[in-house]
């Protein structure tokens, strides 16, 4: 693993893919482009690929993600208000769909596209045309999915749902120490897949949350390392209780993860040492996922601000105030 004290380099997601370049160019705010937010030079540009500004220029037409119909296969609830629905999506997204951080959005079919969420993908069947995803009901939207059980509509794939995500792919024979509660959990398989190619032995401390459900366990591919059921920082029976800090400094793993709440993240970050990379899941609200509505917003440390659809950014970048306490997940 690299060692960064580091500044990590902002980029966007979508750079050079067929989404790029988008209307944040017109705007002025290309993520990727210094010259499109009308700077001089594009010194500060760090992208080794097609130039955004040169396509842009050209009138390339950015292909913009679109819903389409997604009949639902199967379904299975609880009545803690936990589903796990597997749908049809198009094989040429599997590739991107077993990316770690990838997620669709998804919302009940002819409905506003205000009503859509974004969904971790949990698992892509290996013919590529099925895609399951776990969530929990919880506020208007997940309730509105869970009532509309024979077709959804889906757009994706998207790319932005863990901070930090170069970190992971570039972690090679080493360390990780994987922190993970509730729905969080449904990011792990592809993580744990990227981190098996990479030979890295991973340690995993997953709380069930609320309702006590280690779901993804039976989905998980074999692995160098550990899994315990915990229960972070609180008492909960038949799991052992362990701080959140005090596992952290236990462990040497150069490389932590942490995939939950962002009062998790908020735990994990106050607890790490600067020298440790760090990778986080991207809890950000998100609406259009396309830059334009702002739900997303990040605001660093400089006052800059950020799409958090779009932005490749550190967990970092996102979780520097000590006064904020994160936003609740009530969609
Ligand atoms: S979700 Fe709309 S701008 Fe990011």
């Amino acid at each position: 693993v690299p060692r960064e004290k580091e500044i990590y380099d902002t980029r966007c997601h979508d750079t050079g893919s067929e989404s790029c370049p988008c209307f944040l160019a017109d705007a002025g705010q290309c993520i990727a482009c210094p010259v499109l937010r009308g700077e001089q030079d594009c010194d500060a540009c760090a992208w080794g690929g097609v130039c955004v500004y040169d396509s842009y220029s050209r009138g390339d037409q950015a292909h913009t993600r679109r819903y389409i119909r997604a009949p639902i296969k199967s379904e299975k609830s609880t009545a803690a208000g936990l589903h796990c629905v597997t749908v049809h999506t198009p094989r040429h997204w599997s590739a991107e769909l077993r990316q770690p951080g990838s997620f669709l959005m998804v919302k009940p079919p002819g409905s506003e596209e205000t009503w859509a969420c974004p969904m971790a993908v949990f698992s892509v069947a290996s013919s590529g045309e099925l895609s399951t995803i776990v969530y929990r009901e919880r506020g208007p939207k997940t309730q509105q999915l869970a009532r509309h059980l024979k077709t959804w509509e889906v757009a994706g794939p998207y790319r932005s749902g863990l901070l930090g995500v170069r970190r992971l792919n570039r972690a090679v024979d080493c360390d990780a120490l994987i922190l993970t509660s509730g729905t969080g959990q449904s990011l792990l398989p592809n993580i744990l897949r990227r981190l098996n190619d990479n030979n890295c032995s991973v340690q995993i401390a997953l709380d069930p949350g609320m309702d006590g459900a280690a779901y993804v366990v039976q989905a998980l591919p074999e692995f160098a390392g550990s899994l315990s059921l915990i229960r972070l920082d609180a008492e909960i029976a038949g799991c052992r209780q362990e701080s959140t800090a005090g596992i952290i400094s236990s462990s040497s793993a150069p490389l932590v993860i942490s995939l939950g709440s962002d009062h998790l993240h908020i735990k994990v970050g106050a607890a790490l040492q600067r020298d440790r990379l760090w990778v986080a899941s991207n809890n950000r609200i998100m609406v259009c996922a396309a830059g334009w509505c702002g739900a997303c917003t990040v605001i660093r440390r400089d006052g800059s601000e950020l799409r958090g659809c779009r932005a490749d950014i550190a967990p970092e970048d996102v979780f520097w105030s000590g006064d904020w306490k994160g936003e609740r997940d009530s969609r």
